[in-house]
């Protein structure tokens, strides 16, 4: 089938997803089809007017922004055209108790994603954290394994179609490169990973898979051992195919041969994305050290449109209104590119014109898959 037809298909059918065939149409081709002109829409060119094909450009998404502020809402459609659920799609959140879900938050992503073009990526299967109070650690290995699996399952298989990639496992590693201690290691060992995996893979074989972390930008110990760790699944045929860099950064504190790094992964056959940027400064934020910010979003961003295989490039958030930072992290604060009235920082204006020097893409698409 021509690629005109596929790409036609894909849209009526609602599917908006990242575009891994090296001769699909442009993914900033469809900022036109973000809406009707609203009012509130920059009277500029926005981010995902200017992004490269193949590569798209994403914001978390607050729920409590998306149902109750208009102007949060307009922004999030015109300058993105891929989104993450910032909390809403967390198994604690997904199900309250066993077996009862509340799927609206999640719902309402996809909804508006669809509605606004955008592709939506998922976050996150099996995690540590946010774990349903209901899942007891006192349970045997057995039933932990049976929750854990039809949670994957469940889930994966509502949103079909519709999510384009899982944050699948998430955090496994520890600092010094071992497997986290947590109750899926403790209870189910290390085979836990790979179980994840197939059972999200059978769940939506077209879904594209990652393993997400932090504090592996840079060449650290930490991102050795994930690389070492995305090999060995992908020998043993586990069906990783992409690795996550979370990204949260202090504006001092730029990863470590961001680019060398991101090859590497890269050279492993899988995809790679920057999934959750920030980029925190020591309050209060002073124009200097907003300059620092903006060139490190701008180096961020350098770096994943230099590396064929990144497919993604998503901020944790895009307006210091509703940034995680100041309650996770004393003293920071002022870490996205909008300032806590929607205006844009220095970071934005620096992607802006990253974008803008670059040169024009050949059809030259996202290498695997
Ligand atoms: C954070 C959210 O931003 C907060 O709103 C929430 O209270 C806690 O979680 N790494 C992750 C994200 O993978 O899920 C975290 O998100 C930030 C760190």
């Amino acid at each position: 089938m021509p690629v005109v037809l596929i790409a036609a298909a894909l849209a009526v059918v609602g599917l908006a997803r990242v575009r891994h065939n090296p001769e699909a149409p442009p993914a900033g081709g469809d900022a036109g089809a973000a809406g009707p002109a609203v009012s509130g829409v920059p009277d500029r060119q926005t981010l995902r007017d200017l992004m490269p094909p193949g590569v798209r450009i994403g914001s978390a998404v607050d729920g409590r922004g998306l149902s109750l502020d208009p102007a949060y809402r307009t922004l999030l459609g015109a300058e993105f055209n891929g989104i993450t659920a910032e909390n809403a799609m967390k198994w604690r959140n997904l199900e309250p108790a066993p077996g009862v879900h509340a799927w609206t938050g999640a719902d309402q992503i996809i909804e508006f994603a669809q509605q606004h073009g955008q592709a939506v990526y998922g976050h996150t299967l099996v995690w540590h954290s946010d774990v349903p109070k209901w899942v007891s650690p006192d349970w045997p290995p057995e039933r932990i394994r049976a929750v854990l699996r039809e949670h994957v399952t469940t889930v994966v298989s509502r949103y079909r179609g519709r999510v384009w990639g899982w944050d699948v496992v998430n955090e496994v590693l520890d600092e010094d490169g071992t497997l986290r201690d947590t109750l899926w290691l403790r209870k189910l060992g290390p085979g836990y990973v790979a179980d994840a995996f197939r059972w999200a893979h059978a769940a939506d074989p077209a879904a594209r898979l990652f393993i997400n972390d932090y504090g592996v930008e840079g060449r650290t110990r930490k991102a050795d051992a994930l690389l070492q760790l995305v090999r060995e699944l992908r020998r043993s045929g586990v069906p990783v195919d992409g690795v996550g860099f979370q990204s949260h950064l202090r504006w001092d504190q730029p990863p470590r041969d961001l680019v060398g790094n991101l090859r590497r992964f890269a050279q492993a056959g899988v995809s790679v994305a920057v999934t959750e940027l920030d980029v925190r400064v020591a309050l209060p934020a002073t124009p200097a050290k907003l300059e620092q910010q903006a060139k490190l979003y701008r180096q961020v961003l350098r770096a994943c449109l230099a590396v064929p295989a990144c497919v993604s490039f998503t901020v944790w958030g895009f307006t210091d209104a509703r940034s995680w930072i100041p309650g996770y992290h004393r003293g920071y604060g002022a870490a996205c590119l909008f300032d806590d009235s929607l205006a844009p920082k220095p970071a934005h204006a620096a992607l802006l014109d990253e974008l803008r020097r670059q040169p024009p893409r050949s059809g030259t698409g996202p290498s695997p898959g």
